[in-house]
Protein backbone atom coordinates (compact mmCIF):
# COMPACT_ATOMS: atom_id res chain seq x y z
CA UNK A 1 0.00 0.00 0.00
CA UNK A 2 1.16 3.59 -1.01
CA UNK A 3 0.82 6.31 0.85
CA UNK A 4 -2.61 7.12 2.29
CA UNK A 5 -4.35 10.16 3.40
CA UNK A 6 -8.33 10.09 4.86
CA UNK A 7 -10.23 13.22 4.54
CA UNK A 8 -13.85 14.84 4.64
CA UNK A 9 -15.41 14.07 1.20
CA UNK A 10 -15.44 17.87 0.90
CA UNK A 11 -11.86 18.55 1.71
CA UNK A 12 -10.17 21.11 -1.13
CA UNK A 13 -7.57 18.96 -0.42
CA UNK A 14 -9.11 15.67 -1.86
CA UNK A 15 -9.67 17.41 -5.35
CA UNK A 16 -6.10 18.67 -5.34
CA UNK A 17 -4.86 15.16 -4.47
CA UNK A 18 -7.21 13.23 -6.90
CA UNK A 19 -5.43 15.67 -9.72
CA UNK A 20 -2.23 14.68 -8.98
CA UNK A 21 -2.88 10.96 -9.14
CA UNK A 22 -4.82 10.07 -5.42
CA UNK A 23 -7.89 8.19 -6.29
CA UNK A 24 -10.43 7.27 -3.81
CA UNK A 25 -9.97 3.96 -2.72
CA UNK A 26 -12.47 3.50 0.33
CA UNK A 27 -15.31 5.47 1.68
CA UNK A 28 -16.68 6.17 5.14
CA UNK A 29 -18.81 7.69 7.63
CA UNK A 30 -19.78 9.09 11.02
CA UNK A 31 -23.04 8.98 12.17
CA UNK A 32 -24.94 10.03 15.24
CA UNK A 33 -28.16 9.34 17.66
CA UNK A 34 -29.23 11.79 20.00
CA UNK A 35 -30.28 10.56 23.59
CA UNK A 36 -33.89 12.48 23.29
CA UNK A 37 -34.55 11.21 19.80
CA UNK A 38 -33.55 7.06 21.08
CA UNK A 39 -36.93 5.39 20.46
CA UNK A 40 -36.86 3.59 23.55
CA UNK A 41 -39.80 0.76 22.70
CA UNK A 42 -38.39 0.58 19.16
CA UNK A 43 -34.93 -0.54 20.36
CA UNK A 44 -36.03 -2.61 22.87
CA UNK A 45 -38.32 -4.66 20.45
CA UNK A 46 -35.46 -5.05 18.61
CA UNK A 47 -33.54 -6.31 21.61
CA UNK A 48 -36.24 -9.08 21.82
CA UNK A 49 -36.48 -9.84 18.06
CA UNK A 50 -32.92 -11.67 18.33
CA UNK A 51 -34.28 -13.98 20.91
CA UNK A 52 -30.91 -14.48 22.69
CA UNK A 53 -29.68 -13.70 25.95
CA UNK A 54 -28.23 -10.01 25.33
CA UNK A 55 -26.53 -8.38 28.57
CA UNK A 56 -23.58 -6.36 29.64
CA UNK A 57 -20.11 -7.48 29.21
CA UNK A 58 -17.53 -7.78 32.74
CA UNK A 59 -14.13 -9.00 33.13
CA UNK A 60 -15.01 -12.68 33.29
CA UNK A 61 -15.88 -12.39 29.76
CA UNK A 62 -12.67 -11.67 28.52
CA UNK A 63 -11.46 -14.63 27.22
CA UNK A 64 -15.20 -14.67 25.28
CA UNK A 65 -14.49 -11.62 23.54
CA UNK A 66 -10.52 -12.48 22.64
CA UNK A 67 -11.94 -15.83 21.06
CA UNK A 68 -14.80 -14.10 18.93
CA UNK A 69 -12.34 -11.04 18.24
CA UNK A 70 -10.01 -13.65 16.60
CA UNK A 71 -12.15 -16.01 14.91
CA UNK A 72 -13.30 -12.07 13.03
CA UNK A 73 -10.61 -9.94 13.31
CA UNK A 74 -10.36 -10.26 9.02
CA UNK A 75 -13.84 -9.52 8.45
CA UNK A 76 -14.26 -5.91 8.01
CA UNK A 77 -14.70 -4.27 5.40
CA UNK A 78 -12.93 -0.75 4.07
CA UNK A 79 -9.47 0.35 4.42
CA UNK A 80 -7.42 2.38 6.88
CA UNK A 81 -10.54 4.60 8.01
CA UNK A 82 -12.43 1.73 9.40
CA UNK A 83 -9.60 -1.00 10.06
CA UNK A 84 -10.00 -3.36 13.00
CA UNK A 85 -7.14 -3.80 14.97
CA UNK A 86 -7.20 -7.06 17.00
CA UNK A 87 -8.04 -6.42 20.57
CA UNK A 88 -5.22 -6.59 23.09
CA UNK A 89 -6.53 -8.10 26.84
CA UNK A 90 -7.06 -4.45 27.52
CA UNK A 91 -9.25 -3.70 24.60
CA UNK A 92 -11.23 -6.70 25.28
CA UNK A 93 -11.36 -5.98 29.15
CA UNK A 94 -14.86 -3.81 30.01
CA UNK A 95 -14.64 -0.90 32.40
CA UNK A 96 -15.99 2.10 33.39
CA UNK A 97 -15.29 4.17 30.57
CA UNK A 98 -15.41 1.04 27.81
CA UNK A 99 -18.76 -0.79 27.96
CA UNK A 100 -18.82 -3.87 26.40
CA UNK A 101 -22.40 -5.69 25.53
CA UNK A 102 -22.78 -9.48 24.11
CA UNK A 103 -25.22 -11.49 22.95
CA UNK A 104 -24.77 -15.72 23.93
CA UNK A 105 -25.81 -18.87 22.70
CA UNK A 106 -25.56 -21.01 25.39
CA UNK A 107 -22.45 -20.74 26.96
CA UNK A 108 -20.95 -19.12 23.34
CA UNK A 109 -20.77 -15.15 23.04
CA UNK A 110 -21.95 -15.09 18.97
CA UNK A 111 -21.91 -11.17 18.93
CA UNK A 112 -20.44 -7.87 21.24
CA UNK A 113 -20.57 -4.18 20.77
CA UNK A 114 -18.11 -2.06 22.72
CA UNK A 115 -18.31 1.33 23.50
CA UNK A 116 -15.89 3.97 24.77
CA UNK A 117 -17.44 6.67 26.53
CA UNK A 118 -16.47 10.32 26.74
CA UNK A 119 -17.10 12.16 30.37
CA UNK A 120 -17.66 15.57 30.61
CA UNK A 121 -15.39 17.78 33.77
CA UNK A 122 -18.10 17.65 35.81
CA UNK A 123 -19.27 13.68 35.44
CA UNK A 124 -17.46 11.60 37.42
CA UNK A 125 -15.75 8.52 34.81
CA UNK A 126 -17.64 5.96 36.73
CA UNK A 127 -20.72 7.59 37.84
CA UNK A 128 -21.50 9.05 34.64
CA UNK A 129 -23.18 12.79 35.42
CA UNK A 130 -26.58 12.86 33.30
CA UNK A 131 -25.67 15.79 30.15
CA UNK A 132 -22.03 14.82 30.61
CA UNK A 133 -21.44 11.83 28.40
CA UNK A 134 -21.30 10.83 25.16
CA UNK A 135 -20.31 7.01 23.61
CA UNK A 136 -18.58 5.98 20.57
CA UNK A 137 -18.78 2.87 19.21
CA UNK A 138 -15.35 1.09 18.75
CA UNK A 139 -16.34 -2.14 17.41
CA UNK A 140 -19.64 -4.12 16.54
CA UNK A 141 -19.33 -7.90 15.65
CA UNK A 142 -21.24 -10.95 14.99
CA UNK A 143 -20.04 -14.81 14.84
CA UNK A 144 -20.24 -15.66 11.01
CA UNK A 145 -23.14 -18.56 11.78
CA UNK A 146 -25.29 -15.66 13.36
CA UNK A 147 -25.36 -12.91 10.92
CA UNK A 148 -28.48 -11.86 9.32
CA UNK A 149 -30.65 -12.45 11.97
CA UNK A 150 -30.75 -9.61 13.64
CA UNK A 151 -28.18 -9.92 16.35
CA UNK A 152 -25.50 -7.00 15.49
CA UNK A 153 -28.79 -4.67 15.58
CA UNK A 154 -30.39 -5.86 18.90
CA UNK A 155 -26.43 -5.45 20.45
CA UNK A 156 -26.17 -2.20 19.73
CA UNK A 157 -30.10 -1.25 20.42
CA UNK A 158 -29.57 -3.25 24.18
CA UNK A 159 -26.05 -0.87 24.20
CA UNK A 160 -27.83 2.07 23.48
CA UNK A 161 -30.89 2.00 25.95
CA UNK A 162 -28.66 0.73 28.95
CA UNK A 163 -26.23 4.03 28.19
CA UNK A 164 -29.26 6.08 27.97
CA UNK A 165 -30.39 4.74 31.74
CA UNK A 166 -26.80 5.25 32.42
CA UNK A 167 -26.82 8.98 31.66
CA UNK A 168 -25.17 9.01 28.15
CA UNK A 169 -27.03 12.07 26.02
CA UNK A 170 -25.00 11.82 22.70
CA UNK A 171 -23.86 8.32 20.70
CA UNK A 172 -21.73 8.10 17.93
CA UNK A 173 -20.78 5.50 15.70
CA UNK A 174 -19.44 5.23 12.38
CA UNK A 175 -17.53 2.58 9.79
CA UNK A 176 -17.04 1.51 6.44
CA UNK A 177 -19.45 2.94 3.34
CA UNK A 178 -18.92 -0.45 2.03
CA UNK A 179 -20.52 -2.47 5.01
CA UNK A 180 -24.38 -2.04 4.37
CA UNK A 181 -25.38 -4.69 6.89
CA UNK A 182 -23.91 -2.04 9.72
CA UNK A 183 -25.44 0.73 7.95
CA UNK A 184 -28.76 -0.66 8.34
CA UNK A 185 -28.45 -1.68 11.54
CA UNK A 186 -27.26 2.02 12.75
CA UNK A 187 -30.26 3.38 10.47
CA UNK A 188 -32.69 0.97 12.05
CA UNK A 189 -31.33 2.58 15.87
CA UNK A 190 -32.30 5.97 14.48
CA UNK A 191 -28.76 6.86 13.86
CA UNK A 192 -27.98 9.86 11.08
CA UNK A 193 -25.28 9.89 9.02
CA UNK A 194 -23.62 13.47 8.97
CA UNK A 195 -19.90 12.93 8.00
CA UNK A 196 -18.48 11.20 4.60
CA UNK A 197 -15.00 10.38 4.83
CA UNK A 198 -12.72 9.59 1.73
CA UNK A 199 -9.90 7.13 1.74
CA UNK A 200 -6.99 8.53 -1.40
CA UNK A 201 -4.14 5.82 -1.78
CA UNK A 202 -1.00 7.24 -4.18
CA UNK A 203 -0.35 5.72 -6.95
CA UNK A 204 -3.25 3.26 -6.33
CA UNK A 205 -4.83 3.54 -9.85
C1 LIG B 1 -22.04 -5.82 10.50
C2 LIG B 1 -22.57 -6.93 11.42
C3 LIG B 1 -22.19 -6.61 12.86
C4 LIG B 1 -24.11 -6.94 11.29
O1 LIG B 1 -24.63 -7.90 12.16
P1 LIG B 1 -25.84 -8.85 11.71
O2 LIG B 1 -26.35 -9.55 12.91
O3 LIG B 1 -25.41 -9.68 10.57
O4 LIG B 1 -26.89 -7.77 11.20
P2 LIG B 1 -28.46 -7.81 11.34
O5 LIG B 1 -28.97 -9.19 11.09
O6 LIG B 1 -28.83 -7.15 12.62
O7 LIG B 1 -28.88 -6.93 10.10
C5 LIG B 1 -28.86 -5.53 10.12
C6 LIG B 1 -29.43 -5.02 8.83
O8 LIG B 1 -28.52 -5.28 7.77
C7 LIG B 1 -29.14 -6.05 6.76
N1 LIG B 1 -28.12 -6.99 6.33
C8 LIG B 1 -27.60 -8.00 7.02
N2 LIG B 1 -26.60 -8.59 6.32
C9 LIG B 1 -26.52 -7.90 5.15
C10 LIG B 1 -25.69 -8.01 4.00
N3 LIG B 1 -24.73 -8.94 3.93
N4 LIG B 1 -25.88 -7.14 3.00
C11 LIG B 1 -26.83 -6.19 3.06
N5 LIG B 1 -27.64 -6.02 4.15
C12 LIG B 1 -27.49 -6.88 5.16
C13 LIG B 1 -30.32 -6.72 7.42
O9 LIG B 1 -31.34 -7.01 6.49
C14 LIG B 1 -30.74 -5.67 8.40
O10 LIG B 1 -31.45 -4.66 7.73
P3 LIG B 1 -32.95 -4.25 8.16
O11 LIG B 1 -32.83 -3.71 9.57
O12 LIG B 1 -33.30 -3.20 7.17
O13 LIG B 1 -33.71 -5.52 8.08
C15 LIG B 1 -22.03 -8.31 10.98
O14 LIG B 1 -22.34 -8.51 9.64
C16 LIG B 1 -20.53 -8.46 11.20
O15 LIG B 1 -20.10 -8.92 12.25
N6 LIG B 1 -19.71 -8.08 10.19
C17 LIG B 1 -18.23 -8.14 10.33
C18 LIG B 1 -17.71 -7.05 11.26
C19 LIG B 1 -18.19 -5.68 10.87
O16 LIG B 1 -18.20 -5.29 9.71
N7 LIG B 1 -18.60 -4.89 11.88
C20 LIG B 1 -19.10 -3.54 11.67
C21 LIG B 1 -18.03 -2.51 11.74
S1 LIG B 1 -17.55 -2.16 13.42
Amino acid sequence: MGDVVVLPADAPRRVELERRGWPVVARSFGAQLDGDAVERERLRSLVDRAGLPVRALDVADVDAVLALDVATVGHYPGSVATRHEPFDRERATPSATRRGFGVWSGDDLVAMTFVDLLVGDDGAAAGLAAGSASAETDVTVVAVGHRGRGIGTAVKAASVLALLDAGVTRFRTGGSADNPAIIAANTALGYVRDEEWVTLEAGAL
